[in-house]
């Protein structure tokens, strides 16, 4: 007998697609305009993550048609330069998206940065105005990782009112407004953390499972509901055990066990990761067609 096997959601596919589509959007939008979407990046330090993901970002925004700008500042950047530059920003109108890389160094207050900067160019979605739209169901800025998940499961699964869904992790950038999403559209929603009693039993009752924790293959395969979909949002670098010091990427699933009894579930890499970037420059696009009072094509 050959045992059963998840459909896997190729979410880098996806997001290349998405992107093309947003490509094709610019173009026709830039026929009768001379301005195109603008996005700003700023890094401050030299986090080796960080300069990946923004090198990144920068490349995919300008292959989208994009103008893409990265202000990279040294680690000991004072607060308040990081101040003064968002608010140039804001005011720029070459600028619809400005996006502040987390983590930022100790001496920068992250949460006075992400509040300086305005709600409708804020595409990473992490200003409590936007926080506060979303929770309260109306039109947001939506933060980028958790969008890229809900968009995979919609395409995978149509429909999700009624679903049982359980959120692994509380954090501001994935598991709340995660919650947040799924209960937009009428799940029924239970947000889990490290304080969680019986953890495995409530993920047995999810139709679907979003484990956002950083642990490496945490949620076991005897977790997960038999054709529940699995959506994986950790990225951990571990030991390839090859015994030569060198690394590979996992999730918080053991894959290798979840795949088994799950219906459908993320690959890590190439599931979450890359919608992530995609979103974000489905944000940019929105934030461009909100500031020129035009219809955003991707509503
Ligand atoms: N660091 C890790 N994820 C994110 C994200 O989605 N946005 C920003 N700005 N920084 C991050």
């Amino acid at each position: 007998m050959t045992e059963a096997t998840a459909r896997l959601i190729d979410g880098k596919a996806v997001a290349a697609e998405i992107r093309a589509e947003i490509g094709r959007h610019v173009a026709a939008i830039m026929r009768d305009r001379a301005v195109p979407p603008g996005l700003a990046v700023i890094l401050i330090g030299e986090d080796p993550a960080s300069q990946v993901y923004v090198r990144s970002k920068e490349k995919l925004a300008g292959e989208a048609g994009f103008k893409s700008v990265v202000y990279r500042r040294p680690a000991d950047t004072p607060e308040e330069a990081l101040l003064t530059l968002i608010e140039g920003l804001n005011e720029d109108p070459t600028i619809h998206g400005i996006l502040v890389q987390l983590p930022v160094p100790a001496q920068i207050d992250e949460a006075k940065i992400i509040e300086a900067i305005s709600p409708e160019k804020d595409v990473d979605g992490f200003h409590p105005t936007n926080v506060g739209r979303l929770v309260a169901g109306q039109s947001a800025l939506v933060p980028c990782t958790p969008l890229g998940c809900l968009t995979l499961l919609k395409r995978e699964l149509g429909d999700l009112s009624g679903a049982n869904a359980v959120v692994i992790g509380r954090s501001n950038i994935v598991g709340k407004p995660m919650a947040s999403l799924l209960l937009r559209e009428s799940c029924t929603v239970t947000t889990a953390h490290s304080r969680t009693r019986d953890l495995p039993d409530l993920c047995r009752r999810a139709d679907i499972l979003v484990p956002a924790i950083g642990k490496p293959r945490f949620v076991k395969g005897d977790w997960v509901k038999p054709g529940a979909a699995v959506i994986d949002v950790g990225i951990n670098r571990v030991d390839a055990g090859r015994g030569d010091g060198s690394t590979r990427l996992v999730g918080d699933v053991d894959f290798d066990s979840a795949v088994k009894v799950a219906g459908v579930i993320t690959p890590v890499p190439g599931g979450v990761g890359p919608m992530t970037i995609a979103m974000l420059l489905r944000n940019t696009l929105e934030a461009y067609c909100r500031i020129n009072r035009i219809p955003f094509p991707m509503a």
